[in-house]
């Protein structure tokens, strides 16, 4: 018999999932992936995919989440009579494990950034010289390996201590403190003389400058952002009450997502408009180009600071329920195994992650199908893995599942209208499925292989 444990409050759940869906995704790449796609019009792309595709599944999973009130596994094998469908909920757990593999990474890198400051190394460069320090400190093979063990470290020691005293109460501290952080940033940079052109670019709309990929980043990003497609929301919805509004909450998750993505954009492109920056410098956005922007600020780097400091909060409450999921996986959710389970897996995830961690010093030059590992873990579990599960989960809350249970279960806590669940279920079962499957056609480079046939 499992004891599944349980959210304490309302809040803590929505915080919780809110720190899932919010972290690299929002703050590290939605402002880039944004700044080359084109702005404004990827905004507005983002946000109705986000609405139209990542809140009918963001709400999928949280029904049959709470409908099976068990492991993320076991919730697929409850709710049909085919065993096979708990491959959706391995697969997520297998993504998990490869995403933190690379994610955590990043998460290293932003506490060597941290203490990098209080070194004085970011004091007064150029913008070139900010460029090279991020690579120098990213190619350091014992450092970035000891920052992301330290990164594992704290993911551990949080969710060894379970749901409710680990996760919960972290998230409650630090979504909030995220949020009044980024506020008190964006006025900073909105303050800045020429700001209102990083405001425009954000939020016009230019739609002469979207592309098919940029579409393609759009829809990926919503999902990434959302942390669907692997389970870790349909776990977190099964630590739930009956009496919690699911649709209420979804949508609760989501605006908190989009104000977060919104901010990041607002603390970063008036800045990088304000002193002549390139809005398009890729991933190296924040690493390179803030430090340049808070350094020609009074107090800049106490800004950064801050910054660095809620953006490890972000990543960290992301790496939570990659770990969460994980870890309910194996222990069935029996307490009494979590915290050896918890630590084995955060030593296998470090493990798993040396060759992505090594990928931008010693292992730069070793590629597999022209990419380096990082690259390649992130290309397999972002546009590969976390789609594929994506459209599974679609696929059988619609297909697998009742519609009357769907119903049942939806209606619990809320009280929805028919015609509500109507387009929700509509939007699943047809236009969720048909959305992925043209990214997927498009990464794997089909629509281009047709398009040369007819040329
Ligand atoms: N939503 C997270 C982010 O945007 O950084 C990424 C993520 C977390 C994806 C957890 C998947 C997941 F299970």
């Amino acid at each position: 018999m499992s004891q599944q444990e349980q959210w304490k409050s309302k809040l803590g759940f929505i915080l919780a999932a809110a720190g899932s869906a919010i972290g690299l995704g929002a703050i590290w790449k939605f402002p880039y992936v944004a700044g080359t796609g084109g702005g404004g019009a990827f905004f507005l792309l983002f946000l109705v995919f986000t609405f139209v595709l990542g809140m009918p599944l963001l709400l999928g999973e949280f029904i049959i989440g709470r409908r099976g009130q068990s492991d993320p596994v076991n919730t697929y094998r409850k709710l049909t009579d085919n065993p096979k469908w708990s491959l959706i909920g391995k697969l997520g757990v297998f993504t998990c494990f490869m995403l933190l593999s690379f994610y955590s990474v990043v998460g290293g890198w932003i506490i060597l950034y941290i203490l990098k400051i209080f070194t004085g190394a970011f004091n007064g460069l150029t913008q070139d010289q900010y460029g090279a320090l991020f690579g120098e400190i990213i190619a350091n093979p014992l450092t970035t390996l000891t920052a992301q063990l330290v990164f594992l470290f704290i993911t551990i020691l949080v969710v060894a201590k379970g749901v409710q005293k680990g996760i919960e109460v972290a998230s409650k501290v630090m979504m909030p403190a995220l949020l009044i952080l980024f506020i008190g940033l964006v006025i900073r940079s909105l303050s800045l003389e020429g700001a209102m052109d990083g405001v425009e670019f954000l939020l016009v709309p230019d739609f002469s400058k979207l592309t098919s990929e940029s579409i393609l980043f759009a829809l990926g990003q919503s999902f990434f952002t959302l942390s669907l497609g692997v389970s870790v929301m349909v776990t977190y919805a099964s630590y739930l009450p009956k009496k919690q509004n699911l649709p209420q909450s979804a949508i609760s998750i989501i605006a908190l997502n989009i104000v977060i993505a919104l901010l990041a954009g607002l603390a970063i492109f008036p800045g990088v408009f304000s002193f002549d920056l390139e809005p398009n410098a890729g991933p190296v956005l924040i690493f390179s180009v803030l430090p340049a922007v808070f350094n020609q600020m009074p107090f800049g780097m106490y800004f950064f600071l801050a910054f660095l400091i809620l953006f490890l909060f972000a990543a960290l409450t992301s790496a939570f329920s990659m770990v969460e999921i994980i870890v309910a996986a194996v222990t069935k959710n029996k307490q009494e195994k979590r915290k050896k389970t918890t630590w084995i897996v955060g030593i296998l995830i470090f493990v798993v992650g040396i060759p992505s961690c090594l990928s931008y010093g010693v292992l730069a030059d070793v590629k597999l199908f022209d990419k380096t590992f990082f690259d390649l873990v992130d290309f397999a579990v972002s546009n590969v893995l976390m789609p594929l599960g994506a459209l599974l989960i679609a696929i059988f809350v619609s297909r697998k599942v009742s519609k009357d249970v769907l119903y049942e279960e939806l209606r619990q806590g809320s009280r929805i209208s028919q015609s509500f669940f109507s387009i929700w279920y509509f939007l699943l079962k047809y236009v969720t499925p048909i959305a992925i499957i043209v990214v997927f056609l498009d990464v794997l480079g089909l629509f281009k292989w047709i398009g040369k046939l007819f040329s």
